[in-house]
């Protein structure tokens, strides 16, 4: 434990893990003014930067590996980040963006506690897909803000939507609607005044700008709070006149690919824990985004047949409306037209090691899978999840298939590009049939409507 005199005006920067308490006097950090008897905590790994604003007295308990320093005049960008949203009304939808690293969760916190300290009611919706802070990598989650905080982290989602995948390149437009509803629900069901939007780090190529300026168009935010280094974000602001821009902190933590990658698998981890295996009855709770078993199995003759065509033996074939899905002897992935039927090829054992969302009749996540596989005899899967989807089992309406293959210790083996392919043809992502029956689980040869 360390005690030290704050002089008024000091910068200091943690590295957590840490504990900061103010015996006297007055203490800025993330948004909040931290005055006698008060603390707060610095997360390990992270660093955040304090100030005095008064001559203070203040406890540092330093964890292992803990650092603290005193930041060199004019060198930190508290003062700017502070100055630049002080003044600013605090109400509506707040949307954070800035590439990676450069202190958009911070800042988000850093917002959401001004907001919060005003007596607005908060909540955050963190669409960051790679380095979810709220919930697991791969969704969008939203939860309440109710108290101070330092770090996103330390809030747990209260409702997740499985996004399916941490590289948004192909399927943006979804997130754009997925992301919209997530802010929608906390304006509508939980009356926030505030919604602050953190989103993802990936905005310097074409498809991020327009990703990025739809997501803008889309969720109007009343604010567009900018981390910009050095121009980057330009063609993402052009023409937008609610924007403020702010410097990254110069010395904030970077990761590297691998670094975020780790992150992310220890994500899954986190989120499926305690694991338990689970069997679910594809009759009762389908999959939401590959509709085979709502309809029929087809002959072994009809199936020759089509495997000739294919050139390919077919293994399992269903048919539903205009689709056929074949299970296939082969390793790729493929749609073809045949005779007015659109005929998806799945490699046997595609559905090994895929995140799946196990999604209840709104939309949201009860929670993250990952399939081991599907018995089509049966019209049963096998997922490994944790106990608390197990406990609200009777939730879940439809299991989605995600597009990321994990193996058994959560490490992210591969992008499943080609299943990508087949949902982009069948467009199953569409939801045309008909509106969902809550908790029905009593269904069979029906299919799910997806929530998209
Ligand atoms: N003033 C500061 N000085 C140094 N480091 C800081 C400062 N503020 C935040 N950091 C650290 O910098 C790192 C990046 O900040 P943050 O996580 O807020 O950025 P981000 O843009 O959300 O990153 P990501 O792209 O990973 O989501 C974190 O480890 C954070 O603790
Ligand atoms: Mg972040």
């Amino acid at each position: 434990m360390t005690a030290r005199v704050l002089k008024s005006g000091e910068i200091y920067r943690i590295e957590g893990p840490a504990k900061v308490t103010v015996r006297q006097g007055r203490i800025y950090a993330t948004g909040v003014v931290y005055t006698e008897g008060q603390s707060f905590t610095v997360l390990k790994a992270r660093r955040l930067a304090i100030k005095a604003l008064a001559d203070s007295e203040v406890e540092f308990i330093l964890g292992p590996g803990a650092v603290l320093e005193r930041a060199a005049p004019g060198e930190e960008v508290l003062d700017r980040w502070d100055e630049k949203t002080s003044s600013l009304d605090l109400r509506g939808v707040i949307m954070v963006v800035g590439m990676v690293d450069v202190g958009k969760s911070t800042m988000a916190a850093l917002l959401g506690n001004k907001a919060l300290a005003r007596g607005l009611s908060v909540a955050i919706v963190d669409a960051d897909v790679g380095q979810n802070d709220l919930g697991p990598p791969t969704t969008v989650s939203l939860a309440r803000l109710t108290r101070y905080i330092t770090h996103l982290r330390q809030l747990l989602a209260e409702r997740s939507v499985f996004l399916q995948t941490t590289s948004l390149e192909r399927i943006w437009q979804s997130a754009v609607e997925k992301i919209a509803r997530a802010v929608e629900y906390a304006i509508n069901e939980w009356g926030a005044d505030t919604v602050i939007v953190n989103t993802d780090g990936w905005v310097l190529d074409k498809s991020a700008v327009l990703y990025k300026r739809a997501l803008i168009d889309r969720i109007k935010p009343n604010l567009i709070v900018a981390i910009q280094v050095e121009g980057e974000l330009a063609p993402i602001l052009d023409g937008y006149s609610n924007v403020v821009v702010v410097p990254p902190p110069p010395h904030a933590r970077t990761k590297s690919r691998e670094d975020r990658k780790a992150h992310r698998e220890m994500g899954y981890g986190r989120f499926i824990f305690p694991p338990v295996e689970l069997v679910i009855h594809l009759n009762k709770t389908p999959l939401c985004n590959l509709l085979m078993f709502g309809g029929i199995e087809i002959s072994d003759e009809l199936k020759r047949m089509l495997g000739r065509a294919l050139g390919v033996p077919i293994l399992k074939a269903f048919q539903y409306k205009d689709r056929v899905y074949a299970i296939v002897n082969s390793d790729s992935f493929a749609v073809r037209k045949i005779g007015g039927f659109k005929v998806a090829c799945l490699p046997a054992d595609f559905e090994r090691g895929l995140l799946v969302g196990l999604e209840d009749g709104e939309g949201f996540l009860v929670g993250l899978g990952v399939m081991k596989k599907i018995y089509y005899d049966k019209r049963k899967a096998i997922v490994y999840t944790s106990s608390e989807v197990e406990k609200n089992l009777n939730k879940v309406r439809c299991v989605r298939l995600g597009l990321v293959r994990l193996d058994e210790s959560f490490n992210e083996v591969e992008k499943a590009v080609g299943l990508l392919k087949i949902l982009e043809a069948l467009e199953e992502d569409k939801g045309e049939l008909g509106p969902p029956s809550n908790h029905d689980h009593s269904r069979s040869n029906s299919g799910p409507q997806d929530a998209s």
